[in-house]
């Protein structure tokens, strides 16, 4: 077969997934949006009567270490694709985002390899592509990968709030106000260090936790009231839900057991200063990752001022002044 090659953004959740349970569900809904120009690119090769992941090509270079999870996320959607079987597969893959920017890649690169694979099924079966199945197949990769198969905004979990939602794949969210059509994430990126605990980690640290149900409950709430903000349009509410969201996120891993503070100084002088800025009027916020860099949160006619304020107040606190211009995106694209 041919080589199948596409194109899958990152990701930047506003309804925070901190919690799993069974094979990679998550134990509350989340929403995000899909980025523009953070994403990854992966091509895929499959050799009939090999079987298993044979290489792993990462920006041209072999990377036999990332094989074993690779080779994971190929066993958990074999039920779905047993045809995998019988092939061998070569994936070559590369970023747009520098590698050490501290950006996860696993919400990209898991979705790009799983439309790789869903393509190849449409191809061995004759069949369309379905994005549902490549979400779900991604989801087996990487949870907050199935939310990235799709441009715009994205919501992934059961909820009340929307109509055929599965804890299985994500779907796409389809009445979003105009302004937030072209809402802006600039990344500023204060620390590229190597993460301090892995995902799996993270969201383990949930089980168990002490304010673990009070916490899904939030964000079953939260996904709700994002629904309507998205629809409606009014950046001061979105602002206020999604910095709540982000600050509760780590308020989960202070407070977890071991404890973990993943903030850096000048993570908390950033935030702080967006929610001064913010409480004078200006269309301002934030949210954060599991890790130190702070996503900037701003509508796009908002982009002149927020640029002003990060190159004369933020630089300082971001490695080597690094930060990246980031916008709501299309979502993946396949290469011919
Ligand atoms: C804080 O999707 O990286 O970014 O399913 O273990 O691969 P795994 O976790 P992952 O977790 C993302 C956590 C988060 C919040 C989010 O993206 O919703």
């Amino acid at each position: 077969m041919k080589r199948i090659s596409w194109k899958s953004p990152s990701n930047i959740a506003l309804v925070k997934y901190w919690g799993k349970h069974g094979v990679q569900l998550p134990a509350n809904p989340s929403i995000s949006f899909s980025l523009n120009h953070c994403y990854t690119e992966t091509s895929i090769q499959l050799h009939e009567g090999g079987t298993g992941i044979q290489s792993f090509h990462f920006e041209g270079e072999a990377k036999p270490s990332f094989i074993p999870k690779l080779q994971t996320f190929l066993d958990r959607v074999n039920p779905l694709l047993p045809w995998l079987s019988d092939f061998g597969l070569e994936i070559h893959s590369k970023n747009t985002f520098p590698h050490s920017s501290g950006i996860a890649s696993s919400a990209s690169g898991m979705s790009a390899l799983a439309l790789c694979l869903a393509d190849a099924h449409a191809a061995m079966h004759g069949e369309e592509i379905d994005r549902q199945l490549a979400s779900e197949l991604a989801r087996l990769g990487s949870g907050s990968a199935c939310r990235s198969v799709y441009g715009g905004f994205t919501v992934w979990g059961e909820t009340a709030h929307i109509t055929g939602s599965s804890d299985h794949f994500a779907l796409p969210l389809l009445d979003i106000h105009p302004e937030f059509m072209d809402l802006q994430d600039t990344i500023l990126l204060i620390d590229s260090g190597e993460k301090q605990v892995s995902s799996t980690v993270g969201h383990g640290l949930m089980d168990g936790h002490p304010y673990a149900a009070a916490r899904f409950e939030q964000a079953r709430d939260h996904v709700g009231r994002l629904k309507d903000i998205l629809s409606n349009g009014d950046f001061m509410e979105l602002a206020d839900l999604i910095e709540r969201e982000a600050l509760t996120l780590h308020a989960m891993m202070m407070s977890s057991d071991p404890h973990f503070m993943l903030f850096k100084g000048g993570s908390v002088s950033v935030i702080s200063r967006v929610m001064e800025i913010r409480a004078t009027g200006e269309p301002i916020s934030f949210t954060l990752d599991a890790g130190a860099n702070v996503h900037l949160i701003y509508p796009a006619t908002y982009a002149d001022k927020a640029l002003d304020i990060i190159r004369s107040e933020f630089l300082g606190y971001c490695q080597d002044g690094a930060y990246i211009c980031d916008s709501v995106g299309k979502g993946p694209t396949k290469i011919s």
